[in-house]
């Protein structure tokens, strides 16, 4: 038992818990966690929507000064609380003399990672769909027309969305079924490598076929007048999704880290290796939009009608237009698994073995999806909160969209800050991190007390009005 006299553990493990078997093992997770969906297809989207270099700069300084500090205390809350995110919150609380409220916070991690996961799952099926397209050459030669008309059948198309969604659910439940070690690691250890692999091999064709120096330019020439107010919340509201931070996905994480990891290092790391992601799939994907005259600002359109298009037209086109939807399937499957493991680790507190918890988990969210599978088509007009003219038009699906990504996330992600920068004794903050009594310590502290909360206080009611 440790119920320890610094603080750090807050609770004693009873039984012995699976952990992370090394810190290489805890950063190839977690990394998968943070690239997603997010990455390969939002990062790109949303840089074109923006004008390119000059939001790339915000949205790195974003990752830089909010986003990591933030991880860096919501995967050490989970190591010292060595539960499930609702229990752990629960004890450090009572460890740290503070409201037994702050559970709250978990609680409401664990209703936004649910339902998150249930239309992550759906858009994850559409990568699904889209190498059974590109294997099949029906990108090949085709005209706008027929690939728009290919991505509106697809949304069109409640059983074929269904049956992709369910495929995609399967394989997360068997991987989190498996177990910390021998499902989500071993899985991990062989898609982490193969999405870096694939990525290269990516770029590396966009090199060779597309054009090159004007995707470059687009990513990385710096253009102020092109960025609006909006661009840079926008660029700070990704910067939490994409690092996994605010829903306590990644304090499920922090839960099996060994105690020797220095957090704050590690953070970094996974930081970098997240931003290298979406840079180079932003190299992947411009340069081959440029070199066939298309737009790079055509939404979230980019990756389902304008890349198959230029697919279409190139040498290689099937090939590498199969191997892009591989490896945006791979960054899915590596981010959904992490957003189960809060509910299973729940589910296993209380005694539910973890291959019950994952297949009822499982279960229960897969029945969650199918509401934002009929909002593409069926339910396309039902607009649930019509009535109030912010959600005028909003289907279901994008009422869980709203909730997670514009309510939770930076909710979760403030009171985390303010766990961390108010209710830890600075020397427990310090300590937990790995952090030593120099600048950085205090650096970091200041940023969660007031930077963090400030920031995400600003982007939280822009995004409500
Ligand atoms: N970061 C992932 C992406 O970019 C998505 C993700 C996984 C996520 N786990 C999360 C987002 C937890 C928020 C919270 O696609």
């Amino acid at each position: 038992m440790s119920r320890t006299g610094t603080g750090l553990d807050a609770v004693g493990a009873a039984a012995p818990r699976p952990q992370w078997s090394s810190r290489l093992a805890f950063i190839l997770a977690a990394t998968g966690s943070a690239v997603g969906l997010g990455n390969i297809w939002k990062f790109p989207y949303i840089t074109g929507e923006n004008g390119g270099g000059a939001f790339v700069l915000v949205y790195l300084a974003c990752i830089a000064v909010i986003g990591l500090p933030i991880l860096a205390a919501e995967v050490m809350l989970g190591r010292r609380g060595r539960h499930s995110p609702i229990r752990s919150m629960a004890e450090l609380a009572r460890v740290d003399g503070a409201s037994p409220r702050w559970a709250w916070v978990a609680w409401m991690g664990f209703v936004a990672a649910f339902v998150l996961l249930s239309f992550y799952s759906v858009v994850g099926g559409w990568s699904l769909a889209y190498i059974s397209h590109a294997a099949t050459g029906a990108f090949t030669g085709a005209d706008a027309d027929t690939i728009g008309g290919l991505f509106g059948g697809l949304l069109g198309s409640a059983p074929t969305l269904t049956l992709w969604h369910s495929v995609f659910m399967l394989m997360v439940v068997v991987i989190v079924g498996a177990g910390v070690n021998a499902g989500m690691e071993r899985a991990i250890n062989l898609l982490m490598p193969l999405l870096f692999v694939l990525l290269l091999l990516l770029v590396g064709y966009a090199v060779v076929e597309g054009d090159f120096t004007r995707g470059v330019d687009f990513l990385f020439a710096a253009d102020f007048s092109k960025l609006s107010t909006d661009g840079v919340l926008t660029a700070l509201g990704h910067a939490f999704f994409t690092l996994s931070t605010g829903i306590c996905v990644m304090m499920a994480y922090g839960s099996f880290l060994p105690r020797e990891v220095n957090i704050a290092r590690t953070v970094v790391t996974i930081g970098v290796l997240d931003t290298l992601v979406a840079l180079l799939a932003g190299l992947a994907i411009f340069p081959l939009v440029f070199a066939n005259g298309l737009e790079p600002g055509a939404g979230p359109g980019l990756l389902f009608v304008t890349l198959p298009l230029a697919f279409g037209q190139m040498t290689g086109g099937a090939l590498f237009g199969t191997l892009f939807f591989f490896l945006l399937l791979v960054a899915a499957i590596t981010s959904a698994i992490s957003m189960i493991e809060p509910v299973v680790e729940w589910l296993e507190d209380r005694g539910v073995p973890r291959k019950a918890g994952a297949l009822g988990a499982g279960l229960l969210i897969w029945a969650l999806g199918l509401c934002t599978v009929l909002s593409f088509n069926h339910w396309a007009g039902f607009h649930p909160l019509g009535f109030i003219s912010r959600f005028e038009g909003k289907t279901l699906f994008d009422l869980f969209d709203f909730l997670v990504s514009n309510l939770a996330l930076p909710l979760g992600g403030m009171a985390i800050a303010i766990y961390a920068g108010w209710i830890m004794k600075p020397e427990l903050l310090r300590e937990s991190l790995g952090l030593g009594d120099g600048l950085a310590g205090s650096l970091f502290r200041f940023v969660l007390r007031f930077l963090s909360p400030a920031a995400v206080l600003i982007v939280f009611l822009y995004n409500l009005v």
